[in-house]
């Protein structure tokens, strides 16, 4: 579906290629996309610069090799972002996930870091040339090299049980294997492997580097008690970003400490390993949705917590927010009541669901109303990614806004994107 009137796209042309560089309607800000959009639901905001930038930050600073967690957001123009961007390792889960890579590129290498697959998909991952795969108990060491007709070309990644120290999103319960297990499967897979490897994830949205170190020196004190050597170690996810009330280091502190840790305990020559996706994607992202209606402080959105706001439903996540007025309808006669005061509001979804509801408060100008839009920030990760079509509320429409600093996050030093678009 293509819910625009062409006069606002940021490369007019004739070619189809040309004008959607990332197979997306480009628009140098969201005044000009808002201007020409006729699509009645909410839209999902891509800032190519800014997701180019984590990349770039990552392929530089990051002490290994960094996969993109394709969970984060497996649109395909955020991929082809990525992509460009110097991307080309992906942490990929399912089968789905695989075709989705592999159509994106050939030359790209999947690592499926899944703890828990089925037969079928292991196979299938196998087949399509994946041949690194994770595993956190001696059944799944069983399941894959029984399906893969005992390969002796797989790289192994036993995921490791680990506390969750200062995680937002704890990930701890319900994978990974714990000491004595760990030892156990350590011992069982390194004769089957060619490389044997250790993987952990500290949680998602970490906000203390310390938690990468605690963990890196948990496993010199496994390795050692088990007398076995690793090949790889792969640090996870967990890198965070700025979201309101949050107190984050810069992404260099965690590089910095987690290099200085690898050094410290004995794992500078080993292949590392991270797989970052709210870090990569997140501030590249975010939710362009219309006030339906409102009831004193209550605002009743076409987008909601079945769509790309789940993290702000179900676990209550105070997003920032940004109102933005069409142009057309700020053309109308009467006055705001109020220009610049803020006031906190409660978001409801556009399904008939009673539990479709956002707490807040969300700030936003005290006088908006019916026709507005609110971009509600930072939702490049785990927003579009899981946005269902529940009650037949859904948006198809995603575009890729050019002039960063219309979003929500301080302007960019530089422009990296910029020239390959
Ligand atoms: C196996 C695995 N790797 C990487 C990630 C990405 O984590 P994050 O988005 O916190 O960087 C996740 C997220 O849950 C995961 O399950």
């Amino acid at each position: 579906m293509f819910n625009f009137k062409p006069s606002q796209l940021a490369q007019p042309g004739i070619l189809p290629d040309i004008d959607r560089p990332y197979g997306l309607p480009v628009f140098n800000s969201i005044a000009d996309m808002l201007d020409s959009y006729t699509g009645d639901d909410a839209a999902y905001i891509l800032y190519p610069q800014r997701v180019a930038a984590r990349a770039e930050q990552f392929l530089a600073g990051f002490p290994g090799t960094s996969l993109y967690a394709v969970k984060a957001n497996p649109h395909p123009a955020m991929l082809k972002i990525l992509w460009s961007a110097g991307i080309r390792h992906f942490d990929v889960a399912s089968v789905r996930e695989i075709d989705l890579i592999q159509a994106l590129s050939t030359d790209a290498r999947l690592y499926l870091m899944h703890p828990v697959k089925s037969r079928k998909t292991i196979a299938y991952a196998y087949q399509s040339g994946v041949r690194d795969m994770a595993f956190d108990c001696l059944s799944e060491l069983e399941k894959i090299i029984a399906e893969t007709g005992r390969a002796r070309d797989l790289n192994l990644h036993l995921r490791l049980a680990v506390p969750n120290g200062a995680a937002i999103m704890p990930l701890a319960g319900k994978f990974g294997a714990d000491w004595d297990h760990a030892i156990e499967c350590l011992v069982a897979a390194r004769p089957l492997v060619k490389k044997l490897g250790i993987t952990f994830h500290v949680g998602s949205q970490c906000l203390d580097p310390e938690a990468y170190r605690s963990t890196i020196k948990y496993v010199r004190a496994l390795l050692d008690t088990a007398g076995i050597e690793i090949d790889t170690l792969d640090c996870g996810g967990g890198f965070p970003i700025q979201y309101p009330g949050m107190d984050v280091a810069g992404l260099e502190t965690y590089f910095t400490t987690i290099q200085a840790a690898l050094a410290e305990y004995g794992f500078s020559e080993l292949e590392i390993f991270g797989e970052p996706g709210r870090a990569l994607c997140a501030e590249g992202g975010s939710t362009l949705a219309r006030v339906e209606l409102r009831k004193g402080n209550d605002l009743y959105l076409n987008e909601g917590s079945f769509g790309s706001l789940f993290d702000a439903g179900r676990f209550a996540w105070k997003h920032e927010t940004r109102r933005h007025r069409p142009v057309h309808a700020s053309q109308q006669t009467w006055t705001p009541r109020t220009q610049d005061q803020q006031a906190g509001f409660r978001f409801f979804g556009p399904t008939c669901d009673s539990s479709d509801v956002m707490a807040g408060p969300f700030y936003l100008p005290d006088d908006i109303r019916e026709g507005d839009w609110i971009e509600i920030c930072n939702l490049g990760a785990y927003g579009q990614a899981l946005a269902t079509d529940f009650n037949g509320f859904q948006s198809e429409t995603t575009v890729a806004i050019l002039e960063d600093n219309s979003s929500c996050n301080p302007p960019l030093a530089s422009s990296p994107a910029t020239s390959r678009i």
